[in-house]
């Protein structure tokens, strides 16, 4: 692994997130929703929250936004994805998020607020590559026990949509939660915590 592989990895993620907002804007659905990633970049070189309508969101979609410089995807996960993730409990490292790789409103095996919308740092927790969405079930590359996950191509780690990494993986934590709140059931800010936490 060399240092150019991990500078590949970023690249692909500014592609990515590049690539979401125009396919957003190609089938023209919710401009607020794409004027709502993009603070001053004043503002975001302080960090500042971002928010998002997540309503747009299709059942099985991942979109990524981009919050203090870092990739933060949000997956709307189907029930069928949720009973998945509920089977892989024996199959990942940390099942139950007991490494502090979230804020501690965030535990369990679901490891969000909603268990429908995962949010996570979309940053392998080996060296810092950009994992790839690979929601399909058994897909002839991953096998026949993939129920869907993230795959990084830098070194292989696999993770469940849940952002656990399974066991004996070159990655050792799971992927970060980062802090964040939903202010109503549509809209969804990154960076700050639920007002009762
Ligand atoms: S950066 Fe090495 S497995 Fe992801």
């Amino acid at each position: 692994m060399s240092n150019g592989d991990v500078s590949q990895g970023r690249r692909r993620f500014l592609i990515g997130a590049t690539s979401v907002v125009g396919g957003v804007g190609v089938v023209g659905a919710a401009v607020p929703f794409v004027a709502s990633w993009n603070p001053s970049a004043k503002a975001e070189a302080a960090g500042a929250p971002v928010t998002v309508n997540v309503s747009k969101i299709e059942p099985g979609q991942q979109i990524t936004v981009e919050w203090r410089g870092k990739p933060v995807w949000i997956v709307r996960r189907t029930e069928e994805m949720l009973k998945n993730i509920e089977k892989l409990n024996d199959a990942v490292k940390d099942p139950q998020s007991e490494e502090p790789q979230q804020p501690q409103y965030i535990e369990g095996v679901y490891r969000a607020l909603k268990p429908e919308f995962a949010v996570l740092v979309g940053l392998c927790t080996h060296l810092g590559c950009v994992p790839s969405y690979r929601p399909e079930v058994a897909p002839a590359d991953l096998g026949e026990d993939w129920l869907g996950g993230f795959f990084c191509p830098c070194h292989g780690s696999h993770y469940d949509l849940s952002g656990r990494v399974y066991q004996a993986q070159p990655a050792p934590l799971n992927l970060e939660v980062p802090p964040y709140r939903f202010d109503d059931d549509a809209t969804l800010t990154i960076g700050l915590d639920p007002e009762a936490a």
